[in-house]
């Protein structure tokens, strides 16, 4: 049988994603062991899963490394991979928001400091907002940035808004809910396509339970 190559983000939802696989019928036991292997394959499940770091499953499906992939829509919105989106995994949910001190009040008269690692959600909101900003690409631990006076406001991945909370930070606008997205190499997916949508089949019926 023709193996599925599946990229799966190494992690909490990483983790998620492969019980969703698992109980869709494309379960992997080895899988399940504790140890530091990066690929797990079910030869008579047909599908071979790759552990990989969240930010590059895009990279690894667009160039077809794997055939599909499960990526946050963050990731999809900064970097516009060309992929196909196929399925709202309905788990990851968070959103990308403006935060910053509590007591900061925005003035049009300024230009805004926008520290973030989503440069390029971040450029096109204020954008669309006629505000006039400047970047400061970070790489992480972004709410560091407005203590420390390095930027006006961060745009940021809130989740349960425990990490601005206790850094005495605030959202101050939401821009857009994310989500994990099943995502497809796009030649993949004409030439493995009874493969993938039988995953997809079984998956969103997953999805329409929850
Ligand atoms: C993300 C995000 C926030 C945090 C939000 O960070 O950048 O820091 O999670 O979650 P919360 O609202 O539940 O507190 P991540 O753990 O990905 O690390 P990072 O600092 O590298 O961005």
């Amino acid at each position: 049988m023709e193996m599925l190559n599946v990229a799966l983000p190494k992690g909490r939802l990483g983790n998620k994603v492969y019980s969703m696989f698992a109980s869709a019928g494309f379960e992997c036991p080895e899988i399940e062991e504790n140890n530091r292997k990066l690929i797990f394959e079910n030869r008579e499940k047909g599908v071979r899963y790759f552990w990989v770091k969240p930010s590059d499953v895009a990279i690894y499906v667009e160039r077809g490394a794997a055939d599909i992939g499960a990526c946050g829509k963050d990731i999809l919105l900064e970097y516009e991979p060309d992929v196909y989106e196929l399925l709202d995994l309905g788990v990851g949910k968070c959103r990308i928001a403006v935060a910053a001190k509590k007591d900061f009040s925005y003035d049009p008269q300024r230009t805004l400091r926008v520290a973030t690692k989503f440069v390029s959600v971040a450029k096109s909101y204020f954008a669309s907002k006629g505000r006039d900003i400047d970047i400061i690409h970070l790489n992480g631990s972004i709410e560091l940035a407005p203590i420390l006076s390095l930027s006006d406001v961060i745009v940021d991945i809130v989740e349960t808004g425990a990490t601005l909370r206790e850094n005495d930070l605030e959202v101050k606008e939401e821009i857009v809910p994310i989500s994990a997205r099943l995502i497809a190499n796009k030649s993949s997916f004409r030439f493995k396509n009874e493969a993938i949508e039988r995953v997809v089949d079984s998956l969103s019926r997953l999805t329409s339970i929850t």
